[in-house]
């Protein structure tokens, strides 16, 4: 069985990500998506509150629950994932914005453990563009995101802006 650990700031979840989870689960048994837990970033949401919208995220697109666990990691990712008895990373690539910060990662990943693999997916066309922070920016700014975030998160994102 071989597991994957989903690892990213997830502030909040978007179709992206989601999209992302969908073809990680077409190659992988099983999962883990990996919350960081880094204040230093200033999140808009707790770590409960992303690893909840997570799990709904995960229900309200119909993937096997039993294949995707939600958890939250600080330190080094490595680290984690070793913990996890895992040796895959999955990451997303969205155009050439993610390549040079991925590549450097990835590396310097290999670099700590040289056991564990970083695997990319592509983006989906349709959310090529999708950032958790453009979300934010927009929702706060009074525009709809509804159909760039998983159903259960766009209230909540609204709520949270006071919007
Ligand atoms: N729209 C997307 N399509 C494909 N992969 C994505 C998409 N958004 C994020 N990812 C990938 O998901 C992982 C976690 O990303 P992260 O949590 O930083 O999300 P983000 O949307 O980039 O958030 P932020 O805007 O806060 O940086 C990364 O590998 C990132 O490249
Ligand atoms: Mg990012």
């Amino acid at each position: 069985m071989t597991t994957a650990i989903y690892p990213g700031s997830f502030d909040p979840i978007t179709n992206g990500h989601a999209s992302i989870l969908r073809s990680g689960l077409v190659a992988f048994d099983k999962i883990i998506v990996a919350v960081l837990n880094n204040d230093s970033k200033h999140p808009l949401f707790s770590v409960e509150e992303r690893i909840d919208m997570i799990q709904e995220s995960v229900v309200d697109m119909g993937a096997d629950p039993a294949r995707v666990e939600v958890d939250s990691f600080h330190g080094l990712l490595v680290d984690y994932v070793k913990s996890k008895n895992a040796r895959v990373i999955l990451r997303g690539l969205r155009a050439v914005a993610d390549f040079e910060y991925e590549l450097q990662m990835a590396n310097m990943n290999r670099h700590l453990n040289d056991e564990v693999e970083t695997v990319f997916i592509m983006a989906n066309d349709a959310y090529f563009y999708v950032a958790s922070n453009l979300c934010k920016e927009v929702t706060r700014l009074g525009g709809d995101v509804s159909k760039l975030v998983p159903r259960p998160v766009a209230p909540k994102l609204r709520a949270k802006l006071g919007m």
